[in-house]
Parts: structure tokens; C-alpha cells; sequence
């Protein structure tokens, strides 16, 4: 399977198309902006396959297609029975024949890579148990809005679960230039063989990987603190055993003090407001681009698409 012609994971592109495809959602949302959409996916589709909950992802993808001039078909993954009524290949046979891209949430990462090899059409992650590339692309996009195209040197520090956007956004961070650091509880860590495959990436584009457990040295030299939920989708039996731990890794205005003047925060949203993030934090919107990231999930998912389905 050619991965460069699905976004399965964002290891599976190099730091040019990456930075080619924030371009190119820069020039989409400014066509927008000034009235312009291009119609350039006029008479094209693609299927939107959702096995977990979603507002921003499964609302942006479709308009997004909609604004390049093609058309989103929602499918219904308790219908189709994956597994159960048909085995994934036969799915990914028939649908490739209909669709000309398909976009899928699931929990198991197998699932993507699956559906990319038998379908014959690109498949784009919209957020699986271990990654979460458009979320990444976005964030990508809002910093170079916020700080300039070369974002070598950057600090991102994610507060939180070693969880699918940790993943995606070192990722990110490694093809970029930038420095990524994670502050968890202990065991709450990254999987090590996600960190040594971003290893070298670090080390050629000249960034570095760090983490803590604590908040407080982790923030010193931070250009944006990253939040996310502490207990993901799927997960939801180790709330109370989660909670008790990530306890001390919130975000709130003790801990902004801590960081440099000029740092902002974000978060991939949803929020759980009082828990990693405190109300005063996501309403300061003169430090929050949270709203702004997820406002730049439309243009860079249709610079996704723009990349694959052309
Ligand atoms: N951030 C994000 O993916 O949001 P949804 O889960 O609402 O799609
Ligand atoms: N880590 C979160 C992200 C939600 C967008 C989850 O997987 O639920």
C-alpha cells in the first residue's frame, strides 16, 4: 500500500506536504473569507464512517465538501456491521466503487489501515485510539497564523494523557522543527515505540522531545500549552482511576503564571471545563486559540482532501 496516498497517520508524511498542505488551507480559508470558494470538487464524494461520537470533525468534513463543491454521504456504521454483517474488505471493495474518499473515526487503528488497503480510494483518519492527524494539521495551521511559517525552535508542551492527539502532534512537531514535551502522570506516558519512531525526525529537522511528570517544570519555556481531555473516547471505565492522577496536570491561571508572558494555550475540544482546563482559562480568548483551531479543522481537512482526491 502507497500510505502517501491516504492520511492514516501523520508519520506517513514528510515535513514538505505537511507544510504544503497548511499552505494550501491558509489559501482555502482566504478564498472563503473573501467570498471565493473553489469548485474544484464538483460531481466528487466521500464517505463519512463514524464508530465514535464527533461535533467538530463529522460538521467541518461536511462542509468542507461542500464548500469545494462535492458532496458528503454520511454512513451509518450500526447499518453497515462491520465484521457482523460484512468483513471490512468487502465493505472497503464496494464502497471504493461509489465513493471517491473515505472518512472514518474508529477505535481501532487497524480498522483505517484496513479500509486503506483494500479499498482503493484515500482514507483519512479522523481520530482512531492512537491518532488524530487532522487535529495535528489544524493546530499546525493556527501556529503559523499565530507565530510565522517557521515554527522551528516552538515549544509545545501537552498537559495530559500520552493519548491519540499527543501522538498526532509530536508527530507534528518532529517533521516541523519544533520541540514537543509532555507532562503526565507517570504510566501515563506515550507508548515507547511511538517516541522512538519520532526519535530521528527530532533529530534531523532539530527539535527535541521531552517529558515530565509535573506541570511546573514543563511549562518554563513553553510557547503553547496543549489540553485534552484526560479520559478518552473509549476509555470511559478508567475514569475514576484516571482522575485521581491527572488531578495535579491542569491547566489554569497558577499555572499560566508559570510559563513565559507571551504563551498561549489550546485545546482539541471537547472540554471538560473544572477538570484539565478551568473555566477562566477557556474563556481568557486573548490566550485561548482553541476556537480558532477548531475553526482551521475546516480548511486544513479540506486541504486533506485537496491533497488526495485531486
Ligand atoms: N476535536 C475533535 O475531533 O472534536 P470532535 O470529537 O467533536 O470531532
Ligand atoms: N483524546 C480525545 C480526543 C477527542 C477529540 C478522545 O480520543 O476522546
Amino acid at each position: 500500500m502507497d500510505r502517501s496516498k491516504h492520511l492514516l497517520r501523520l508519520r506517513d508524511w514528510d515535513s514538505e506536504r505537511i507544510t504544503q498542505t497548511i499552505r494550501i488551507a491558509i489559501r482555502l480559508k482566504n478564498e472563503i473569507r473573501e467570498g471565493k470558494p473553489s469548485n474544484c470538487f464538483a460531481g466528487k464524494t466521500i464517505g463519512l464512517f463514524f464508530e465514535k461520537a464527533s461535533l467538530r470533525t463529522i460538521t467541518s468534513f461536511q462542509v468542507g465538501m461542500h464548500q469545494l463543491g462535492g458532496m458528503p454521504i454520511l454512513l451509518d456504521p450500526k447499518s453497515i456491521g462491520i465484521d457482523q454483517r460484512e468483513c471490512v474488505k468487502d465493505i472497503a471493495r464496494c464502497l471504493s466503487r461509489w465513493v471517491n474518499g473515505l472518512v472514518v473515526r474508529c477505535f481501532k487503528q487497524s480498522l483505517v489501515e484496513q479500509l486503506a488497503e483494500h479499498g482503493g480510494i484515500p482514507v483519512i483518519n479522523a481520530l482512531s485510539d492512537d491518532y488524530h492527524p487532522c487535529q495535528a494539521l489544524a493546530f499546525g495551521q493556527t501556529m503559523i497564523e499565530q507565530f510565522g511559517e517557521d515554527l522551528r525552535g516552538k515549544t509545545v508542551v501537552f498537559i495530559g494523557d500520552g493519548n491519540n492527539v499527543a501522538n498526532s502532534l509530536m508527530e507534528l512537531c518532529a517533521k516541523l522543527g519544533m520541540n514537543f514535551t509532555l507532562a503526565c502522570p507517570k504510566g501515563y506516558e506515550q507508548k515507547a515505540e511511538e517516541i522512538e519512531l519520532a526519535l530521528p525526525k527530532f533529530k534531523e529537522n532539530g527539535g527535541k522531545y521531552r517529558q515530565f511528570n509535573n506541570t511546573k517544570e514543563a511549562v518554563v519555556d513553553a510557547d503553547i500549552l496543549y489540553s485534552d481531555v484526560w479520559v478518552s473516547m473509549g476509555q470511559e471505565e478508567q475514569k475514576d482511576e484516571k482522575q485521581s492522577h491527572f488531578l495535579p496536570f491542569q491547566i489554569n491561571d497558577e499555572l499560566l503564571k508559570l510559563a513565559p508572558a507571551h504563551c498561549k494555550v489550546t485545546h482539541c475540544l471537547p472540554a471538560n471545563r473544572g477538570e484539565e482546563i478551568t473555566d477562566s482559562v477557556m474563556d481568557n480568548l486573548q490566550v485561548n486559540l482553541c476556537y480558532e483551531e477548531a475553526e482551521n479543522r475546516l480548511h486544513a481537512q479540506k486541504a486533506v482532501l485537496w491533497q488526495l482526491l485531486h
